[in-house]
């Protein structure tokens, strides 16, 4: 038992100097908690007042080694007698200086709602907890270890007053027990140990106990934990947690192995994973280290909470650390509302992982840009800052209030609020700025393209265009003209076969004389068409075809021409059909010929 400090033992004799009021206490219960690393005692106390003078206060001393973990501290007055302790009225409690004690306590006072008058009983109940309290022993084990834990306290409660008849009891986590101080009425059974009762013991009495016990819950201690809680009114509320954890534990020593670990579950004292209880509505978790994001598929759902599964890379033992953020949004309604004109948010102060010890815990609120009059309401003591943060889009930077505790439990996992003034308009300041940046933006695209079409008006590739934009259309205008002409002919052929069904040699006649005509009209149409063709450069390519095309139309006319005024001679000399046939065969064999190659060299023409 060396390494363990005994408690300082006080003497009565100290304390003989210090005036206090004749308050007794008739019945005290307390309750010790070992079954995790945050050590909780629950203490209920009936208290009476046998002196003259009222008693406004109700004192209570910690030795200093406690008082030095102890991180957490309420008292409340339990109305109802008996078991029910329903109505709990908290009191507030300071910190209090007693002239003439020994420097080895340190005193807290409960305040209480009205003084406690002569003959009166008042019902306490006082709840404590402490972090790194409960001392591994031994400080190191191997893998193969299990985790052995000490822990010290007085069989009697440490009280300025007289306790008529009081009794405790320590809860363990598992009913094994390496040993425990054995003194009078002490009963160790399952898993309590319960010291007492003991009867009409005087103030200041004190008997130190011990207790030795094997304990593998896990001992995740946050050194570190930054909170940063984004608030945006377009209806989120962003939570990012970057954690740095160690087990506060028994440290291991000798090599991992992990093959042991696995095969035969060795390190019992290790742990695997921590629960982080989210709000039900939260949504978009995520959960990453410094390698990278890890699988958060294990997310359960109870009627409370959204349980999130945090596996770090390998299983923790003592001493080992690891790193890793967890981030959440969750809905805004939930979480804001107003008050009096102004904006709040009211959210949770610690770590959502349960049963979690943090060292140090910085939470940052990160209000929308343009809020003003920010207050805060914590309900314990935090150190606070302010900062501002700029992100996408930040004028003048978004206001961050920083909130500091060391020293945190899931007590401290308590409502507080941010209060705040925020104006709807600063809200469309983001949007209509992005919307102004898109509209100068298109104005200057605009701008843009149109000076570029000016500079380019001279330039080679765009009179380039222009000219060929000419040739094409010079181009379809010559394909109409053709088309037309072919028609002509048609017509022409159409008025012989008419001939030799109606005999009117005049009718036929005058159909030659104004096909030729409109063929004329329409080679006086082509020729400044064919003239723009050859000036323009571009048209190189083409003008061949065209030429080509225009000289073999006019062959098909003449030929056209003959054969027509060949047949029509012969029909008024009277001759024979076949007569008149073999006459024009040799024309007719050119016209075919003739215009198949028109037809040809049109579509040649209208690919291009
Ligand atoms: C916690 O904060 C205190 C002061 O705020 C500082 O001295 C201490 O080093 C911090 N501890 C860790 C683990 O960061
Ligand atoms: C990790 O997950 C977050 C949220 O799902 C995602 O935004 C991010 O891109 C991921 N990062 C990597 C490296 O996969
Ligand atoms: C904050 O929220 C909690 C839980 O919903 C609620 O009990 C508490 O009254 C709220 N506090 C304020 C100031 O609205
Ligand atoms: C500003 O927003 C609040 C709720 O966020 C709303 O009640 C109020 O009517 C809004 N005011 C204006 C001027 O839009």
């Amino acid at each position: 038992m060396k390494p363990l400090i005994l408690l300082c033992i006080v003497t009565l004799s100290v304390f003989s100097s210090i005036v206090l009021s004749d308050l007794q206490i008739s019945k005290l219960d307390r309750q010790i908690d070992l079954t995790s690393q945050i050590v909780r005692s629950s203490i209920t106390l009936k208290v009476i007042n046998n002196g003259d003078s009222p008693a406004p206060e109700v004192l209570l001393p910690f030795p200093n080694q406690q008082a030095e973990k102890l991180v957490f501290l309420v008292a409340g007055s339990s109305e109802g007698t008996g078991k029910t302790k329903a109505s709990f009225t908290p009191l507030s409690i300071k910190n209090s200086n007693l002239e003439g004690s020994p420097p080895a306590l340190t005193w807290y006072s409960v305040l209480l709602a009205k003084p406690l008058r002569k003959g009166d009983t008042l019902d306490l109940v006082v709840k404590t907890s402490f972090s790194h309290i409960l001392r591994p022993f031994p400080e190191k084990i191997s893998q193969a270890d299990m985790q052995l834990l000490a822990f010290q306290d007085s069989a009697y409660y440490l009280s300025p007053y007289p306790i008529k008849v009081q009794s405790l009891t320590v809860k363990l986590p598992e009913s094994k027990i390496e040993s425990y101080t054995n003194t009078e009425n002490t009963e160790f059974s399952g898993s309590d140990i319960k010291y007492g009762p003991y009867e009409n013991l005087p103030s200041f009495s004190f008997k130190p106990i011990m207790v030795h016990f094997m304990c593998n819950r896990p001992f995740a201690v946050a050194e570190e934990l930054v909170r940063e809680i984004e608030v945006s009114h377009w209806g989120n509320v962003q939570v990012t947690e970057h954690y740095n954890l160690i087990h506060g534990g028994a440290q291991i020593t000798g090599e991992f192995s992990r093959l042991d670990f696995q095969a035969r579950y060795r390190g019992a004292s290790a742990f695997r994973r921590l629960i982080a209880a989210l709000p039900l509505r939260a949504h978009s978790i995520y959960y990453r280290d410094e390698i990278g994001n890890i699988s958060t598929s294990d997310l359960r759902r109870d009627s409370k909470k959204m349980l999130m599964n945090i596996e770090p890379r390998y299983p923790m033992f003592g001493g080992w650390r690891t790193s890793f953020t967890i981030g959440y949004g969750l809905p805004l309604k939930d979480f804001l509302f107003q008050a009096e004109g102004k904006h709040f948010i009211n959210i949770t102060f610690g770590s959502p992982i349960d049963d979690l010890v943090i060292d140090n815990l910085t939470v940052k609120v990160v209000l929308p840009e343009g809020s003003k009059d920010i207050s805060s309401l914590v309900p314990f003591y935090v150190n606070q800052l302010e900062e501002i943060k700029f992100s996408h889009l930040d004028m003048v930077g978004r206001p961050v209030v920083v909130l500091e505790k060391t020293n945190v439990v899931p007590e401290h996992n308590l409502y507080f609020q941010i209060y705040y003034r925020f104006s709807n308009l600063s809200l469309l300041r983001e949007p209509l700025m992005l919307i102004s940046g898109f509209f100068v933006c298109f104005i200057a695209c605009i701008i843009y393209t149109h000076a570029d079409l000016t500079i380019s008006k001279t330039s080679s590739s765009y009179l380039a265009k222009l000219q060929w934009d000419e040739v094409q259309s010079t181009i379809q205008q010559i394909q109409s003209i053709m088309s037309r002409c072919l028609i002509i002919h048609d017509n022409l052929e159409a008025s012989l076969r008419d001939l030799f069904r109606t005999g009117d040699v005049q009718t036929c006649k005058a159909a030659r004389k104004a096909a030729d005509g409109m063929l004329k009209e329409n080679s006086k149409e082509l020729k400044p068409l064919l003239l723009l063709l050859e000036s323009s450069s571009q048209a190189d390519l083409i003008l061949t075809k065209v030429n080509e095309l225009v000289s073999k139309e006019r062959e098909l006319q003449e030929k056209l021409m003959l054969k027509h005024s060949t047949v029509v001679d012969s029909y008024e000399k009277k001759s024979g059909g076949r007569d008149i046939e073999n006459r024009v065969a040799a024309v007719q064999q050119r016209i075919s010929a003739l215009r198949l190659e028109v037809d040809d060299l049109l579509d040649i023409i209208d690919e291009i």
